[in-house]
């Protein structure tokens, strides 16, 4: 039996950068391997059919290396009260514990905001997110927070973005802080990047014609490789987890979203029924 396994029976998990590196056939170099659990709303859901679903968590497992663990537990309609009731949560911690046993460095996304504002105030979902830290750690999971992605409602000016979501930010960022948790400032990103392309190029990427918190493929593509980037920008993978970088790069599409420009995709889907798309491009803006 691997001696990560061992640990993991008597309660030692291990964390990659300690014990079971050392033991891992699947270490390269002294590097570990990466592994990702995705935990949030319909805007991390893997789901490009059903509307009302369709977020970053696709465009984001798609910008790792072939190989890479990449699990989405992304709830449609999820707080972060339903996904511990719908099991999820649980699951998630599961897939994480599962993924230390077998030697990977596991970063486990917290995402939350768009459901949580429907019922209480931001501290609520704080003392939550708050609690989910610990449980990752205790598992030996790295919990990484993002702020919630942008809606792309403008307000009546056409060029700024209505972020009611902004509080529910700020107390994503407050829980990384007295914690001492990654944040990844996905709403502050995604605001700027739709402000900076503007209301129709932003309403392009909705999942239909009238929605403006889901994606389309195309969005699902852009908004998951703005996760990566800031993710490889600030997680410090190398110097703070001696874990390989695990992104495939996409140099043109990196520079339009931090460049503030539309991304032109390369084919035409037939219409706004996402499925149709799959296996394709989206189509252009
Ligand atoms: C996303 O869903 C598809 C279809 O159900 C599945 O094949 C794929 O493995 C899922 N990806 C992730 C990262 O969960
Ligand atoms: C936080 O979790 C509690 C259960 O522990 C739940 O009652 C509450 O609704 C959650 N808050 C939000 C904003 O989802
Ligand atoms: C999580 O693992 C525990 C212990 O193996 C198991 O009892 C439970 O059913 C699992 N939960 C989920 C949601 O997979
Ligand atoms: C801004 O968003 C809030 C909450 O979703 C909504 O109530 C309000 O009407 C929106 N304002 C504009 C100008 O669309
Ligand atoms: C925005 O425009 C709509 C439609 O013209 C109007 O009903 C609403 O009152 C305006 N909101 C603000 C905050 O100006
Ligand atoms: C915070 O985390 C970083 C690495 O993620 C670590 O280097 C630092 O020592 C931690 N600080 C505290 C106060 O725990
Ligand atoms: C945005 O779309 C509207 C409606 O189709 C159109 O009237 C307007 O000219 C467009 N604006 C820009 C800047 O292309
Ligand atoms: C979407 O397209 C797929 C494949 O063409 C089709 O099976 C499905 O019925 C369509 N869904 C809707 C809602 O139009």
């Amino acid at each position: 039996m691997k001696i990560a396994a061992l640990l993991s029976l008597l309660g030692f998990l291990a964390a990659c950068d300690t014990v079971s590196a050392k033991n891992d056939k699947k270490k390269k170099g002294e590097l570990c391997e990466a592994s990702f659990v995705l935990i949030g709303d319909s805007t991390t859901n893997n789901n490009t059919v059903t509307p009302n679903s369709g977020g970053w968590g696709n465009g984001f497992c798609a910008s790792l290396q072939p190989g890479i663990g990449c699990q989405n537990f992304g709830s449609n309609g999820a707080t972060t009260g339903t996904i511990v009731t719908r099991g999820l949560y649980e699951a998630a911690i599961n897939a994480t514990k599962a993924e230390v046993a077998d030697g990977k460095s596991v970063f486990v996304t917290l995402q939350f905001g768009h459901n949580d504002m429907k019922i209480a105030g931001p501290e609520s979902m704080a003392a939550n997110l708050t609690q989910f830290v610990s449980d990752i750690r205790s598992v030996g999971g790295h919990p990484i927070l993002l702020t919630p992605l942008s809606r792309r409602g403008f307000n009546n000016d056409s060029t700024t973005i209505n972020n009611s979501l902004g509080p529910w930010a700020d107390a994503t960022r407050g829980v990384a802080t007295q914690t001492n948790s990654t944040l990844l400032p996905l709403n502050e990103a995604s605001v700027n990047y739709l402000q900076l392309i503007g209301p129709n190029a932003s309403h392009l990427m909705n999942r239909l014609p009238a929605d403006n918190t889901h994606l389309d493929v195309g969005g699902q593509e852009l908004f998951g490789r703005m996760v990566a980037d800031l993710m490889a920008l600030l997680t410090g993978f190398e110097s703070n987890f001696k874990t390989e970088s695990p992104f495939v790069p996409n140099p043109p599409l990196s520079e339009a979203i931090w460049t503030g420009k539309q991304y032109v995709f390369h084919a035409v889907c037939p219409s706004y029924n996402a499925s149709e798309c799959i296996g394709d491009e989206p189509r252009p803006l």
